[in-house]
This record gives C-alpha cells, structure tokens and sequence, in this order.
C-alpha cells in the first residue's frame, strides 16, 4: 500500500447523518411539492468509532440503515451532514486514499453472471494490477478455506446458490489484503454450514492479519461471537455500544439464576426468607431469583432443603443474550422478516 495512515484510529465517524425521500408515501397533493414532507432519516447523527486491528460489529434489524453508513464509510454514498475519517482520511475530500485503506463485502455485489468464478476473480486481479498466478493461488486458497467445492470454480457464476456468489464476493474482498475490510451482512442467508465457514474464515484472517473488520449483521449470535464491541442500531440511530458484556448489564445489574426442586411450594418458602433474594418468581415449575451475594443464598438453601427432604433437581444461572438488550431497548425483537422503518416525516 502506498499511503501510510495520517491517524492510528481506523474509523472515525462523528454525527453522520443520511436522509432519503420515501417515494411510496402518498401524501396529498397540495404537499406532493414539498420534498421536505417525505424526507426520513436512514441514518441519524450517527457517532462512534473503530480501533486499528478491531472487529466492530453494526447490529440492527432489516431497513435500520446499517448498508447506508457501510456505503457512506465506503465512499459510495455522501452524508448530508457528519464526518467519516478512515485512518484520518477524510472520505469526502480524499475517497481516493480512503479507498487504498478499504474493501467492502456486500449482498448486492455485482458479478459477470455467465463468466465463472476464476474468470470474474481473475478480472477482479487484473483490475487491482495483481500478478494473475499469485491471485490466482491467493483466491484458490480463501475459496477452500470458505468451503467453496474447488470443481465449480469454472462454472458460470449464474449457476451458483446465493451462498457461493457470498463465498466468491469474500474471495474478491481479500484478494488485495486491505488494511480494513466492511462486510455487509457476510452470513445473511447463508446454510449453517457455510455460515460457520465464513465466520471461521473472518477469525482466522483477524488473527493472522489484524486486518480491521466492519461487520453488519442481524444475526445476535455472530456478532457476539465476532466481535470485540458492537453498536447496537434502530432506526437510523445507535442505541447503545460496547463490549458484548457490558451490553448485557444494560438488561441486568444482577444476576439471575433458576432452580428447579421436588416441591417448588416449599422451596418457594424457604426462599422468602432470605434477604439478598429479590425479584423472586413461580412459573412453569422453575423458581427464578435475582441474588449479588450467591454464596450465602446457596448455604442457607442447601441446609433448609436438606432439613425439608426436598430435592433440588436442577440450578443454573441466565445469562442475558443480545437479544434480550435489543428487546429491553426498543421494546421489540430483531427480526428476519422485512421489517419497516419507521420514517419521520415533519409536517
Ligand atoms: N437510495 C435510497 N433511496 C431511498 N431510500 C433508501 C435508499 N437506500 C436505502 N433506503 C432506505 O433507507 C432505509 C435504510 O436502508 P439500509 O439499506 O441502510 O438498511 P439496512 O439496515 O442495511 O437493512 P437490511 O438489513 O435489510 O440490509 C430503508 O428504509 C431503505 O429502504
Ligand atoms: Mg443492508
């Protein structure tokens, strides 16, 4: 790579702010003029930023605007408002340097669809002046760490399931080792298997390389497996960010655990006795309590429930899931069905 970075943060995105006109919206005619009236916000005064050598995630259900900031980050798109810096270069008035820093991997990528995949990765190499044989060995090798069947690789693209145009757009992603890599929603729609293939693969190239990674995801679980911090998003705005435990303090402070006994009515007793307990509750046979003092709570129960002859049958402790924080949050799930964005519109 040519430039050498003017900063050591890999991403810096102040206050950035997007708007688009919602075409669908019938509005009456007198305020059809106005295109104020359908403007809505898919990514409002946005803030964070991302550390050399980190994997960031981006979470947030369908149309919360995340390809939006990925394509601004990416040069594609210009916020209306903000700053995006990548490695201090700003990606409005240097996109040129920005773009020797970045690869963007997304759904939408655009293949030849009748030339195979050798004949549209050997294009992409030639287009990065790489050395055909060498990219050629480099594209091979990630395809199989992909799990992408190697005898296709002269098919034409058309041909291939949506899973293995992904495989051949994270090939091409890869092919120029960039320093920083935006995967748009690398898994969506992927088989489990080919799933686990790609997220192996976007570890493996972090541990080897340090590259700094981007990543959008819907998928809860990836994005706490994945990633280092995560931003969690809803329409257009980042509701909360942090480390994938700190997250999970935002749903709850203390600990909760649930136990199961042969007689949940006594043991229900005995539990009402203790002090530290709080938010105790009875349902489907499981007793659920919130305790920060676990030792105590378990030598007064084991004792009560020997002396009682009640048995306890199971005992564990819950541990809050990023689904939970993003329904405490905003008070609904993440879903995998198009889900609407909720769009201002000022009248
Ligand atoms: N060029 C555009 N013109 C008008 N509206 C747009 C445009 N691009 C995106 N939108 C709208 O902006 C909102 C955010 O879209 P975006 O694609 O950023 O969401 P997303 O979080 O990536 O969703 P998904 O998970 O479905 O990929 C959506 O309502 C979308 O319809
Ligand atoms: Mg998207």
């Amino acid at each position: 790579m040519s430039v050498k970075p003017k900063s050591k943060k890999a991403l810096v995105v102040k206050n950035v702010t997007k708007a688009f006109h919602d075409k669908t919206k019938i509005l009456p005619t007198w305020l059809r003029r106005d295109s104020q009236k359908t403007k809505f916000f898919a990514v409002n005064n946005v803030s964070f930023s991302v550390k050399e050598s980190e994997i960031f995630g981006i979470l947030g259900p369908n149309g919360c605007g995340k390809s939006t900031l990925i394509r601004m980050i990416s040069t594609l798109l210009l916020p209306d408002k903000g700053e995006i810096r990548v490695f201090g270069f700003d990606v409005i008035k240097e996109p040129e340097k920005v773009k020797e820093f970045i690869n963007r991997v997304s759904v939408e990528a655009s293949f030849f669809k009748r030339l195979s995949a050798n004949e549209n990765l050997l294009y992409a190499s030639r287009i990065y002046g790489l050395n055909p044989k060498k990219a050629k060995q480099k594209f091979t090798q990630i395809l199989k760490e992909l799990g992408f069947p190697l005898n296709k690789l002269n098919q034409p693209m058309e041909n291939f399931s949506r899973g293995l145009q992904q495989k051949v757009s994270i090939a091409r992603g890869f092919l120029t080792d960039p320093v920083m890599i935006l995967l748009d929603e690398p898994t969506t729609g992927l088989d489990p298997k080919s799933k686990l293939d790609v997220q192996r693969f976007i570890k493996k190239i972090h541990r080897e390389q340090g590259i700094t990674i981007l990543l959008t995801s819907h998928d809860m679980e990836e994005v706490d497996r994945l990633c280092h911090r995560i931003a969690i998003m809803d329409k257009g705005k980042i509701i909360a960010l942090g480390t994938s435990q700190e997250l999970k303090k935002l749903v709850n402070n203390e600990d909760v655990y649930v136990l199961n006994t042969s007689d949940n009515q006594k043991a229900m007793h005995i539990l009402k006795q203790i002090r530290t307990i709080k938010k105790l509750r009875l349902d489907d046979n499981r007793i659920s309590f919130c305790t920060k003092d676990l030792d105590s709570v378990m030598n007064i129960l084991t004792t009560m429930l020997r002396k009682k002859k009640i048995r306890l049958r199971s005992f564990s402790q819950v541990k809050p899931t990023l689904e939970d924080v993003f329904l405490k949050l905003t008070g609904k799930p993440i879903i995998d069905k198009e889900c609407e964005l909720e769009k201002e519109v000022e009248f």
